[in-house]
């Protein structure tokens, strides 16, 4: 996927629609990165880091009970397995060492799932930086462990109580923090959005897991490349690092978006956080709310590359309903042995939705990202599951 253009767009889409007081500090942030990542000290520090902290490369493993089951060949790209249980640490650990080669003394993020919060005040002790992390009331609930894992990790949790009081408030609030104090603190984004350079440059992180799946890919298949690239998709992170590595194959690359926030499938044009995309918009024009049972799609809005991706035909979103997903979630664990996150399992449901049609034919070759562990989501399935008890009883 090429780089965007000097104003940061990817075709319509992207740009910087920020305050004045913000265009300063994103154009410091574009001068470090492109600095940065033409430095090969920089990258080697970083690659030494994902070896040796996160543990990459992460594995790449056939799922071979369900490939049987449902007719074609599933490899999973483990992001479950890497430090702090998300693909969030990969974007998370260029961010933070940027902000130190910046001179910062603090990190600001906004966190839903709680992931990339947690990714960001592990970068922030590892570092020595002091670390905010807002997060919307109803997340801060669902998603207590990551809040306490925060805390644990020296994180200030900072509770957003406007609007739905999910991601969206939490990163509107953490952009007007970030207004005040540009100085010394660095704005970690935990996706592919926000103002340019921020989609490209998490991106950029991110594309590790493509490049890695791609030679490990080349490993297993006979055609070394898979017939279909899958991953969620809530602002598209674990995506856009997943169909980077595939972009010049023949490979189809599909985004699973939540069915309540499906931003490609029920969007409009508009300008969200800084960049221009498809976002969830009301006849008004004004921001519709995103409903997810991940905390992490819960998001109206989605990267700008991705918008770009759908109008160029070069990958196709889809999305699947909640009530798809903990059967997924469930089927993946008892065939497999491995819990995913709540996020993750859109994926899988959608594919064990299409195996077998015309979307995914019989011995497709797909190579499907788990961006997460299970681990945040247990007690909201244990809920669930005693919910469910009390109807059926
Ligand atoms: C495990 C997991 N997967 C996926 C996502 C969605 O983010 P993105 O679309 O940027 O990969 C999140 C976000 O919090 C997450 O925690």
């Amino acid at each position: 996927m090429a780089a965007p253009s000097a104003r940061g767009r990817f075709g319509d889409y992207g740009g910087r629609f920020v305050p004045e007081s913000l265009v300063a500090a994103c154009a410091e942030v574009e001068a470090a990165f492109r600095d940065a990542w033409a430095d090969p000290a920089f990258r080697r520090q970083l690659d030494q880091l994902r070896a040796e902290y996160v543990g990459r490369p992460t594995a790449l493993t056939p799922a071979w009970n369900l490939s049987a089951e449902l007719g074609i060949t599933l490899l999973l790209k483990r992001e479950d397995l890497a430090h702090t249980g998300s693909h969030k640490i990969n974007n998370v650990l260029g961010q933070a060492l940027l902000a130190r080669r910046m001179g910062r003394t603090r990190l600001i993020a906004e966190t839903g799932a709680g992931q990339h919060g947690v990714a960001t005040a592990t970068a922030a002790a590892l570092f020595g930086l002091s670390c905010t992390v807002f997060m919307g009331e109803r997340d801060l609930e669902r998603q207590a462990l990551n809040v306490f894992r925060m805390r644990m990790l020296g994180a200030e949790v900072i509770p957003v109580t406007s609007g739905s009081r999910t991601l969206k408030d939490a990163t509107s609030e953490a952009m007007r923090h970030w207004v005040g104090v540009t100085d010394t603190a660095y704005y970690c984004i935990g996706s592919v959005m926000g103002p340019h350079p921020y989609p490209w440059m998490v991106r950029e992180f991110q594309r590790v897991i493509g490049d890695e799946a791609r030679s490990q890919c080349a490993r297993v298949l006979a055609a070394a490349v898979p017939t279909h690239v899958i991953a969620c998709v809530g602002g598209g992170s674990n995506a856009a690092g997943s169909f980077a590595g595939f972009a010049d194959t023949s490979a189809e690359l599909i985004g699973v978006e939540a069915a309540g926030g499906a931003a490609m499938g029920d969007g409009r044009d508009g300008v969200l956080h800084g960049y221009r995309s498809r976002v969830l918009q009301d006849e008004d024009g004004q921001i519709r709310e995103a409903h997810s049972i991940a905390a992490g799609l819960d998001y109206p809005g989605i990267g700008p590359e991705h918008a770009h991706l759908g109008d160029i035909g070069r990958a196709r979103y889809v999305s699947v309903t909640d009530e798809e997903v903990i059967p997924a979630l469930t089927r993946l664990a008892r065939t497999e042995g491995i819990l995913c996150a709540l996020e993750s399992a859109h994926a899988v449901a959608w594919v064990l939705r299409a195996a077998g049609t015309p979307e995914l034919p019989a011995a497709s070759t797909v190579l499907l990202t788990l961006s997460g562990r299970g681990d945040k989501d247990m007690p909201a399935l244990m809920q669930h599951h005693e919910q469910q008890g009390e109807r059926s009883s």
